[in-house]
């Protein structure tokens, strides 16, 4: 049998995880904490770990895996940003992922905050739960006729389009290497800046790497709309987040909705609700009326941690046995 420390459990991973352990070969332990330089002693005796967003897997926690004879890295989400994959492919040790696990979840959530912001329906709720059903305050816009610019096309930036196309809207896409598939939706590709020039939404579907770090920063902002609505469920550090709070004092962002904020690591998938929040620029970003934001929730949809269960074991069995996966990161694309 097969040790693996699965790092950042929450009750839904082990529930979900477990239900597929079904062959006997895996002893799944569960830990809360997430790793890092601190949390890395943990796993000695194991020869795989399983890990999720806000795992450190850095060249540091890489070299002590390495010690302890961890030959396998399974991540349980898409993204890889929080992964050093040239040290770990250095010191041969596999690193798999889920690569699909759900597109639809996380382009519906993009669309539920893109709707929240356009009909203010988190003001909404709150109004009418107090009887207050005046409407001052609560006009919207109509998505129908609206440029939206996607930046990413890959999956989940597809999936979004084709929802975009159902509304009627012109859809603008950016994506230096997109899916083929994409290729037949009605949509124009455009270099970025006129992406930036031209849409009155942005949405952001790209992984979190060199060339898209703080994708959006002063200088893009500069080059929008005024008043437009930027979505971003990627990842935080696509957004330079100093940037983006200038630009809604000044205005120019006239909506921002979020599930993924750079600095998350310290605040999300946690109840901090008796915590004094250190960081201030997530706070002062929950003060803007036109901000709503969500704590990394695009993924998390009962489809969708099914097929992360299955997938998570699947991967772990084949590496830890040696065989073929269709899922191991060989580069960081
Ligand atoms: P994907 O790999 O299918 O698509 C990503 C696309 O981004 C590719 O077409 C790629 O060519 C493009 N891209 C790469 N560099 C770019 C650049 N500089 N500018 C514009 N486009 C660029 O990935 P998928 O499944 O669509 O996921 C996208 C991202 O969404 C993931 O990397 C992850 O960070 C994030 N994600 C967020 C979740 C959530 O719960 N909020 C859940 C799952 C993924």
């Amino acid at each position: 049998m097969f040790k693996v420390a699965v790092f950042s459990s929450k009750k839904y991973d082990e529930v979900f995880l477990s239900q597929s352990n079904q062959s006997g070969q895996l002893q799944l332990d569960f830990f809360a904490s997430h790793l890092d330089q601190q949390t890395v002693e943990l796993v000695q005796g194991y020869q795989a770990v399983c890990v999720f967003v806000n795992d450190v897997v850095d060249h540091h926690v890489l070299r002590q895996l390495h010690k302890f004879g961890v030959k396998v890295v399974a991540l349980r989400c898409a993204g890889f940003n929080n992964l050093d994959l040239k040290t770990a492919h250095s010191l041969g040790i596999q690193v798999c992922r889920v690569p699909e696990y759900s597109p639809q979840a996380v382009a519906e959530h993009t669309i539920g905050l893109l709707l929240t912001l356009s009909r203010k329906y988190h003001k909404a709720y709150l109004r009418v739960r107090e009887n207050n059903f005046s409407l001052d305050g609560l006009m919207g816009f109509n998505l129908y006729g609206k440029t939206a610019g996607i930046i990413g096309v890959g999956k989940i930036g597809s999936a979004t389009i084709k929802i975009l196309l159902g509304f009627g809207c012109k859809v603008l896409c950016y994506d230096p290497s997109p899916n083929p598939e994409a290729k037949q939706l009605d949509i124009k590709f455009v270099p970025l800046n006129e992406l930036f020039a031209n849409a009155d939404i942005i949405s952001l579907h790209c992984p979190l790497n060199h060339g898209t770090k703080h994708i959006i920063n002063r200088s893009a902002i500069e080059l929008m709309k005024p008043g437009v609505t930027i979505i971003n469920t990627s990842r935080g550090g696509v957004i330079d987040s100093k940037a983006i709070i200038e630009g809604l004092k000044s205005q120019k962002i006239g909506f921002l909705g979020l599930d993924v904020y750079e600095l998350e690591s310290e605040l999300f998938f946690e109840d901090l609700s008796d915590a004094i929040i250190q960081d201030d620029v997530f706070t002062r970003l929950l003060t803007f009326p036109n901000v709503f934001i969500t704590g990394h929730q695009g993924f998390f949809t009962e489809e969708a941690l099914i097929t992360i269960g299955q997938t998570t074991i699947e991967n772990l069995e084949q590496l830890l046995n040696g065989k073929p996966c269709e899922n191991v990161i060989e580069s960081a694309r």
